[in-house]
């Protein structure tokens, strides 16, 4: 029979209240996700009172400062701090993005902070990317060549050919757009996905690989890529301003083109 209701385990329960004794006009307070799977407990969200006059102006800089000055036990990802390694990625505020770019400012009232949704919780605010990296992989996301008439040089492109690759380099494999997608959400098993469609575009829009056919007659599949319905939440959240709906839609017009 089909399970409608959440497993009990699963139901976030409100948590520990970490509050600050000293009165600051700059309090802020940030309800955190919180899940360890060495405990039998369920989920839960920590409430922390932080006073932000201490702390940098962005949402990695709190969490930093929560981790460093009030719990060190609240996990999460950040390499760069400066949107460009998309480890930080993470649900503030109801919308996928990056904490290191996102501004507490922008956040009237209490931040709600919680991981990438519809993925495996590793612990808090850490998914497990190993389902969506097996998909990276799927797609052989590297230059393949068949001739070698360049005698082991460079293959050059024109300043247009390069072109081409604009808005498909860019992207940092943050996962924000296909965590947002309801037809990942539901058939991330099989449905690629955003990212790992915008990743396929930018091989098959290289005017240096040699492997367009293979890669479109992989991607020809009613799950891989068909489970796009054009709901466009992808683009709209994509925090590096690209638009994987439109990556998508040029496969397809590919594989009509060549039918
Ligand atoms: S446009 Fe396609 S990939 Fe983007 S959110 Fe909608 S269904 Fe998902
Ligand atoms: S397209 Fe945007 S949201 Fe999606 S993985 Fe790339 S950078 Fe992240
Ligand atoms: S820490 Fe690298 S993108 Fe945020």
């Amino acid at each position: 029979m089909v399970e409608l209701l959440l497993p009990k385990n699963s139901k976030v329960k409100s948590g520990k209240n970490f509050v600050i004794k000293e009165k600051a006009k700059t309090k802020k307070v940030f309800l955190i996700y919180r899940y360890n799977p060495d405990t039998k407990e369920n989920p839960r969200v920590d409430r922390y009172e932080l006073d932000i006059s201490d702390c940098g102006p962005m949402v990695l800089d709190a969490l930093i400062t929560i981790k460093n000055k009030v719990d060190p036990t609240i996990t999460f990802r950040r390499s760069c701090r400066e949107g460009v390694c998309g480890s930080c990625a993470m649900n503030i505020d109801g919308t996928n993005t990056l904490a290191c770019t996102k501004y507490i400012s922008d956040v009237k009232g209490p931040i709600k902070i919680y991981p990438l949704p519809h993925m495996p919780v590793i612990k808090d605010l850490v998914p497990d990317l190993s389902g969506v990296y097996k998909q990276y992989n799927s797609i052989e996301p590297w230059l393949k060549t068949k001739n070698n008439n360049h005698n082991d040089r460079e293959r050059s492109q024109s300043p247009k050919e390069r072109e081409e690759l604009d808005g498909l380099y860019e992207c940092i494999m943050c996962f924000c757009c296909s965590t947002s997608c309801p037809s990942y959400w539901w058939n991330g098993d099989k449905y690629l996905g955003p990212a790992i469609l915008l990743q396929a575009w930018r091989w098959i829009a290289d005017t240096r690989d040699e492997a367009t056919d293979e890669r479109l007659d992989k991607l020809q599949d009613s799950f891989k890529l068909y489970r796009c319905h054009t709901i466009m939440n992808c683009t709209k959240t994509c925090p590096k301003g690209l638009n994987p709906a439109k990556a998508i839609s040029n496969i397809k017009k590919k594989i009509l083109a060549r039918n």
